[in-house]
């Protein structure tokens, strides 16, 4: 387990404009850099990081949202892991389920992390399931993700790997959601620790950072990591508010 949290605002399609994302990202910059206890990272559209690149520190890098599942070539429309490294990218998120929706599969994703891997990136899988109505067959749904999307992985590249816990029906934008508990976290935080722990041995799956997504704010924030085990946190809609990322940052870097 890592000392320092990881807390990734994960922007999505947000903001509207370059300047905005400036903005926002500077302002998260001058702050965060006085929280020791924290990595920030903010994961930019495509279009954006340039940009950002050139303004992250130390106190905030720079993370993708999605990355191509092949190496280079004729594929339209698609970034490389190469292109982003390039960029000095550090962190690419895979696997959310708001591209599972587009229609991503776990063999795809497999792709994508190798991809990432050979590239020097830190792939950032979200497992998550869409719901809880099924009995116990949640857990069935997120390990069948993790040993679908890390199938051929060495033990070696597993520690780079960062998991994001994010159940669908706790994310801000699903219809009816509902909040998670930092028990609902701590639950599966456990679970997948033994997943790993039986994929690659315990010595690799402690090493894993295991985040937590849905719905996070500067309230639950604390809770999550406290109480539900994770090693930092992956807020969406309160990223796109400087002072309200800052402030789960904070909240963060308090805990001990
Ligand atoms: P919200 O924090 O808006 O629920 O988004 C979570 C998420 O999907 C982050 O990847």
């Amino acid at each position: 387990m890592r000392k320092k949290k990881l807390i990734v605002g994960n922007w999505k399609m947000n903001p509207r404009t370059l300047p905005l994302a400036r903005t926002n990202f500077l302002s998260i910059k001058k702050a965060a850099s006085a929280y020791k206890n924290v990595e920030a990272v903010i994961a930019a559209p495509f279009v954006y990081i340039p940009e950002l690149a050139k303004l992250a520190s130390a106190g905030l890098s720079i993370g993708a949202q999605n990355v191509s599942a092949e190496k280079e070539g004729a594929f339209t429309g698609e970034i490389s892991a190469s292109m982003l490294a390039s960029l000095k990218v550090k962190y690419c998120i895979v696997g959310h389920s708001e591209r599972r929706e587009l229609g991503e599969t776990n063999e795809f994703i497999n792709k994508k992390i190798k991809q990432l891997l050979s590239a020097g990136i830190a792939p950032i899988l979200c497992v998550g399931e869409r719901d809880r109505d099924h009995g116990m067959l949640y857990l069935g749904t997120v390990k069948t993700q993790l040993e679908e999307c890390l199938a051929g992985i060495s033990k070696n590249m597993m520690g780079r790997i960062v998991i994001a816990y994010e159940p669908v029906w706790a994310i801000s934008s699903t219809a009816n959601r509902r909040d998670a508990t930092p028990e609902d976290c701590q639950e599966m935080h456990i679970y997948i620790r033994k997943v790993l722990a039986d994929m690659s041995g315990g010595t690799v799956a402690d090493s894993v950072a295991i985040l937590y997504g849905g719905s996070v704010d500067e309230k639950s924030a604390a809770g999550f990591i406290a109480t539900g085990g994770a090693d930092g946190l992956l807020p969406g809609r309160a990223s796109l508010n400087p002072k309200t990322f800052l402030a789960i940052i904070k909240k963060t870097n308090e805990l001990k």
